[in-house]
Order: C-alpha cells, then sequence, then structure tokens
C-alpha cells in the first residue's frame, strides 16, 4: 500500500505527492503548493487549525490515548494496572526513564526525591506575602516561577545533571509548597516533611499535622491519594503539558516554564475543572434542583462541568478507576448529601439524548472532588493538587521535547484576516 497522499491545487491543476508517516503527513509540505510558483512572496498553503484539532505538534513515547476505546497508557502500561499495583513516585519514574525502576533504582530515586522535599526558608517568607485569601493556586504558580532565583543554575538546560537536578526538585518541592499554601491561607505553622513517610503521606502530614509528635495517615487514604496522583500523572498533549513544551520550546529554565504549565492547568476548562465541579454541586444543593440546573445545560446557558472531554469521547477510563475507588473511600470517611446530586447528575447524563448525542461523558474531575473533598482537603486546592501530580508529566514531556532534534521554538502561523495597509491620521484629524 502507498504510503503517499496525492493532492492537486485546482487552483492552477497542479498535482503533489505527500508522503505519509506515522499516519501523518508534515504540514510544512503544504508551502509549496503556491498559486504561482515563480511569485517569491507566494509562501504557499498554511493549515489551519484553530484550538489544534487535529495537528500533531510533537512525536513521544510517553502516554498513549486512544479516546475511542477509552484507553490510557504510560510508556505502554495500561492506567488501570499502574492504578492497582504501583505508586505515584514509580509511576513518575517510568514517565521520566522510560522504563520501571529496578529495586535499587528505586530506592535511589525515592531518596533524591525526599531529598528535595525541603524548600529554602526565604520561599516561606516569599509565601508569607501573600494575602490570606489568596487563591493556593496562585500561590503554587507564582513560589514555583520564583524558584528560578533560587536555582540560577536550572538554566543550563542542556546539562543533563542540571535537568535531573530540576526535575527531582520539582517533583520533591511540589508537594511542600502545596501544603504551604494551604497552611498560609488557615494561619498555622508550616509542617516539615517526613521522609519516613510515602510521598501522599508526606503530603498528608505536611497538610494536616497539628501537635501530634507523628502524624499517621489513614492508610486507605495514603493510598487513594496516591492513586488519584498517578491517574493525573500525565495525559499526553493536553493544553498544560502543550504550554510546558512551547513555553520550554524558547528554552527558559523548567522553573518558569512549570509556572506556565500551572498557569494553563488552572483554568475551570482544564485543571479547574474538578473544583468548578464541587461549587456546581453546591449550587445546585439538592436533588429537586437538578431538573432546572439540567434544563439550563440543554438550553446552552451553562456546562454540566465534569462531562465531556476533547479526547474521550466513550469513556474517560481515570474516571472509571477512580468512580470504584470513590466507594470505598466514602465508606470509611463523611458521606455529603452532594454525592446523591452528582449521582443523578451521572444518571441524567448517560441517559439523556443531549449528553448522548455529544458523546459527553463523565471525566476524571466529576469524582475526584468528591474524593478530595472526603480526605479533607478544601475546594480550592483541588486543582493545585493536579498541577502537583502532572508536574511528573510536565517534566517528562519537557525533557522529550528538549532533546527532540526536529523541536524548534514553537510559532504557529495565522490567518491575517485585518486592514490592509492606511496611513496614519494624526488625532486632531479623526472624525
Ligand atoms: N456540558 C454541556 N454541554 C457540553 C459540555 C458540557 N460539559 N461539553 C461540551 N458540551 C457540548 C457543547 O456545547 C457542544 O455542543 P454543540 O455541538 O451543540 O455546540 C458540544 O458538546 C461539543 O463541545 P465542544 O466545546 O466543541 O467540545 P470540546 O472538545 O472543545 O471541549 C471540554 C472539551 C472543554 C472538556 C468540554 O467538554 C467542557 O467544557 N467540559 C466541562 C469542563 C470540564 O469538565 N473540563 C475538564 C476536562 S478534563 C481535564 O482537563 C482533566
Amino acid at each position: 500500500m502507498a504510503q503517499t497522499l496525492t493532492v492537486t491545487d485546482n487552483r492552477n491543476g497542479k498535482t503533489y505527492e505527500l508522503p505519509i508517516e506515522n499516519g501523518a503527513i508534515r504540514s510544512v509540505a503544504f508551502n509549496q503548493m503556491k498559486l504561482d510558483a515563480d511569485d517569491p512572496l507566494d509562501h504557499g498553503l498554511v493549515c489551519y487549525d484553530p484550538a489544534s484539532m487535529n495537528t500533531a505538534s510533537c512525536k513521544s513515547t510517553i502516554t498513549y490515548i486512544d479516546g475511542d476505546r477509552g484507553i490510557l497508557e504510560y510508556r505502554g502500561y495500561p492506567i488501570e494496572q499502574l492504578a492497582e499495583k504501583s505508586t505515584f513516585l514509580e509511576t513518575a519514574y517510568l514517565l521520566i526513564h522510560g522504563d520501571l525502576p529496578t529495586a535499587v533504582q528505586f530506592e535511589k530515586w525515592k531518596h533524591d526525591i525526599s531529598d528535595h522535599t525541603m524548600v529554602h526558608e526565604n520561599v516561606k517568607n516569599f509565601i508569607g506575602g501573600f494575602h490570606h485569601d489568596a487563591h493556593p493556586m496562585g500561590i503554587l504558580l507564582s513560589t514555583v516561577g520564583a524558584l528560578s532565583t533560587f536555582y540560577s543554575d536550572a538554566n543550563d538546560i542542556f546539562d543533563p545533571e542540571q535537568r535531573r537536578m530540576s526535575v527531582n526538585r520539582l517533583i520533591g518541592k511540589m508537594p511542600t509548597i502545596a501544603a504551604l499554601a494551604y497552611r498560609h491561607s488557615k494561619g498555622f505553622p508550616y509542617n516539615q516533611p517526613d521522609a519516613d513517610l510515602s510521598y501522599a503521606g508526606n503530603y498528608l502530614n505536611m497538610m494536616f499535622k497539628m501537635l501530634e509528635p507523628r502524624y499517621q495517615p489513614a492508610p486507605e487514604i495514603e493510598r487513594a491519594l496516591d492513586v488519584l496522583f498517578i491517574l493525573h500523572a500525565d495525559h499526553e498533549q493536553n493544553c498544560s503539558t502543550n504550554t510546558m513544551r512551547i513555553v520550554g520550546s524558547s528554552h527558559p529554565d523548567p522553573y518558569s516554564a512549570t509556572a506556565a504549565a500551572i498557569a494553563a492547568l488552572y483554568g475551570p476548562l482544564h485543571g479547574g475543572a474538578n473544583e468548578v465541579v464541587l461549587r456546581m454541586l453546591h449550587r445546585i444543593g439538592t436533588l429537586e434542583n437538578v431538573p432546572a440546573f439540567i434544563a439550563s445545560v440543554k438550553a446552552g446557558k451553562e456546562r454540566l462541568m465534569g462531562f465531556g472531554h476533547r479526547i474521550y469521547k466513550n469513556y474517560d477510563p481515570r474516571a472509571a478507576i477512580i468512580k470504584r475507588m470513590a466507594d470505598q473511600v466514602l465508606s470509611i470517611t463523611v458521606t455529603t448529601p452532594l454525592l446523591d446530586v452528582a449521582r443523578e447528575l451521572e444518571r441524567i447524563g448517560l441517559e439523556d439524548e443531549y449528553f448522548v448525542s455529544r458523546k459527553l461523558y463523565p471525566n476524571v474531575d466529576f469524582y475526584s472532588g468528591f474524593m478530595y473533598q472526603a480526605m479533607g482537603i478544601p475546594v480550592e486546592m483541588f486543582p493545585v493538587l493536579f498541577a502537583l501530580a502532572r508536574t511528573a508529566g510536565w517534566m517528562a514531556q519537557w525533557q522529550e521535547s528538549l532533546l527532540d532534534p526536529e523541536q524548534k521554538i514553537g510559532r504557529p502561523r495565522q490567518i491575517y484576516l485585518g486592514k490592509t495597509r492606511r496611513d496614519y491620521v494624526p488625532m486632531t484629524e479623526r472624525a
């Protein structure tokens, strides 16, 4: 079977044969399709793809998604197996290094990460400057950006050792900064990391330890949080990962690029969705209000947050795992009447023609909010936890992009539809 695409330009009858490689054609091949081959100002055709609906911006070996079949794999391992058998730190290693670690490699990795959980005292002073009701996601993104001023050597991004240090520091410090943001908002003293606890257990320790000499997380909560981190660790070329890559393509230090990725994740259409889901449920409040809310969604006045996905048009495999886990966690924690509202929304969403015909299914954020809430984590912290886990994926994708010889500074084209050239008119002469 010929791996080419034949294109005829009907403006001048010319035919071009474009190679197909990995199921893709190169967009730059359209540059040769000029109306007049001799006109140096004719730059040929461009591909118009707002929101990158059908444009691959990179080749990647990290995460595979088949949205129609509900498949998500990290480095070839199905998300279901990782959620059942792995830990977040092991999964982070897998994402960054490409393979599961041996026992020796894993011990070193754990040590390297926990070695970097502390933050400089000045970082705490920096966080102390935020207003008490500052959103923790704003604190996280500013503080991660500020880390670049603490580690100026991190600019040397083509030095493998500097990259290794930055990756370890970012994965190590993210839970600490997240917990500091929470403790600051409460006016509580900051807790030190505990190197004897797991990654998730230490995060819970830094969040919730009060006067007890040693914090011991409930094993069910610790495991559930770890699984949530695994589920959020990477998701190929989503908005924030694309931001990480495109900002990284101008070669700043990784702290600055990660701050940009956090900003992209902050939006309610992306990582901010789980926070908005809970706020939506609070607003609906009771089962009686569900029909009016659904009517308003179907009238196009608002969205059923936590439903729909750009890629998953069948179901989100992460949502299926969380839904199963939510039942276990909620059986040992305080239950909330909002769960009934969520279940009713889900029931309607899976049956109603509006949602079915648009292939709108619950996504990862529909249930994760409940899990976090049941763990005592406040709503504002939900996107922070998403960013914390996604840092592993961002690091893997950033390194892959930097080392890809085909990548350059990211710079999309545009179709200019504005005014044609006109002369400046002094203000006094303008109508
Ligand atoms: N509620 C109601 N209608 C919806 C929803 C929703 N949540 N999502 C999409 N639709 C409708 C749109 O109105 C549109 O209908 P139309 O064809 O009649 O105009 C149709 O479904 C297609 O929607 P698009 O916006 O084109 O879909 P897109 O792929 O661009 O959007 C997105 C995906 C942003 C996730 C969207 O489904 C959405 O806004 N969902 C709610 C926010 C959310 O849960 N985000 C989390 C995503 S997962 C993550 O980031 C981890």
